[in-house]
């Protein structure tokens, strides 16, 4: 089957191997679409590449017709990886820094599609802390990498910053179509595939009678992502969740539950797993008693209500004989946030503990900002989507496991 390419010429003299690198793959049976930064226009035309790939080059987000709109998600669904030749240091840093300021910047971050930078730029930017730092951040987020390589640069220096030959770049496309795990950056599209994944969502619901129970706002759509996010990696997740309303994620198991007791049984019904994740928002107490009846007003004021400690799902399993290898907690606080969920990883037993503050409308919102506790020190999230945490975190484990 025919693969294609699309493929960001960025502005740097090595753009011009770029033509190359088109005819290249296409002798490969590798199509190319062409996007050409305003830089990468500098130094080669529209017309030549277009000639050499057959197809209309793009260069600007501004000037997609109304048919287009959207174009720049459309184009990178639609090829089987994305390669940037010249990848420049100004475009690996916007990339790193998910900076959408053109159709080139824009399309890299709205992708879904593998990346394959080949780097070119003079020896000393190359070289410079705040590249290597975007290279990192890039191979982290999942970028493959090809070059660049050492020799005389056209600014007369000598050193790293060559782009690859076309020859090699067109071996990386394959080798990265192919899913050659020798290639620089290679990782599964599915590396979390044999993997047992338990997840815990939503809140508990610990009834008093069988109109009445204590419960909280949790809205499971933080756990929800998660489960989502480890399956969308390949593990095979069972998501046990409380009463909520979302519809069960694409590919994961669900075990719906109400009370904390059916929760830690569900559970440990699902083990062995690989990681745990306990996002549920437990009711640490439940009543004592649950009466068949519906209970009347006293008529001499307010009852006392009799609670109980429920099990400690969490710190259930952190001691488990049968322990997941990573355990990841949640910590919802509303003040000394990272204080108090240091303490909270060391009390019970996991690995990493996930802190939110949740003085603003993190329970029911869309948004969250985490602090992942490990006992190497913390890591501070910004602001994101709960998804996109999700994903951010189902990455994290992949790491771990
Ligand atoms: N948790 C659990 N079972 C419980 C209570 C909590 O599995 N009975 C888990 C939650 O899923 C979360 C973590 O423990 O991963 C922290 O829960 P939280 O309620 O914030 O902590 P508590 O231990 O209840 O402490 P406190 O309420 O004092 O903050």
């Amino acid at each position: 089957m025919t693969k294609h390419v699309l493929l960001i010429i960025g502005g740097g003299i090595a753009a011009y191997k770029s033509l190359f690198l088109i005819r290249e793959l296409s002798k490969r049976g590798i199509t190319s679409k062409v996007i050409l930064t305003k830089g990468g226009s500098q130094f080669v035309t529209p017309l030549s590449a277009g000639a050499l790939t057959g197809e209309t080059v793009l260069t600007d987000l501004w000037e997609l017709d109304e048919q287009a709109e959207m174009g720049h998600i459309e184009l990178s669904r639609s090829a089987d990886l994305i390669v940037v030749a010249p990848a420049t240091a100004n475009l690996l840093a916007r990339a790193a820094h998910g900076v959408a300021d053109d159709l080139a910047s824009t399309t890299l971050l709205a992708t879904d599609t593998r990346v394959l930078y080949a780097p070119a730029m003079n020896v000393r930017m190359w070289e410079a802390e705040a590249t290597q730092r975007n290279v990192a951040q890039l191979r982290d987020d999942g970028a493959m990498f090809v070059g660049p390589d050492a020799g005389d640069m056209a600014c007369g220096e000598f050193g790293e910053g060559r782009m690859a030959e076309p020859d090699a770049i067109a071996d990386a496309v394959e080798a990265a179509l192919m899913g050659d795990t020798s290639l620089d950056g290679w990782r599964a599209d599915k590396p979390l595939q044999g993997k047992r994944a338990l997840v815990t969502a939503g809140p508990t619901r610990e009834p008093m009678d069988p109109v009445r129970y204590l419960s909280n706002h949790s809205s499971g759509k933080q756990g929800y992502a998660i489960a989502q996010a480890l399956a969308d990696q390949g593990a095979e997740v069972t998501l046990v969740s409380g009463p909520v309303t979302l519809p069960a994620p694409m590919g994961v198991t669900r075990v719906m539950v109400e009370t904390a007791v059916e929760m830690l049984a569900a559970c440990e019904a699902a083990l062995p797993a690989d990681v745990f994740v306990s996002v549920a928002a437990v009711a640490d107490w439940r009543p004592a008693a649950r009466t068949d009846k519906k209970t009347k007003k006293p008529k001499d004021g307010p009852a006392p209500l009799e609670l109980v400690e429920n099990p400690d799902i969490l710190k259930t399993l952190g001691d488990h004989k049968e322990r997941p290898a990573l355990v990841i907690g949640f910590a919802a606080e509303t003040h000394e946030v990272v204080t108090l969920a240091r303490a909270k990883r060391l009390r019970k037993g996991c690995d990493w503990i996930v802190a939110n503050d949740v003085s603003g409308d993190v329970m029911g919102g869309d948004q969250n900002a985490m602090i992942i506790v490990r006992d190497d020190g913390e890591d501070s999230w910004p602001r994101m989507t709960k998804s996109a945490a999700a994903r951010k975190l189902a990455r994290e484990i992949v790491k771990a496991l």
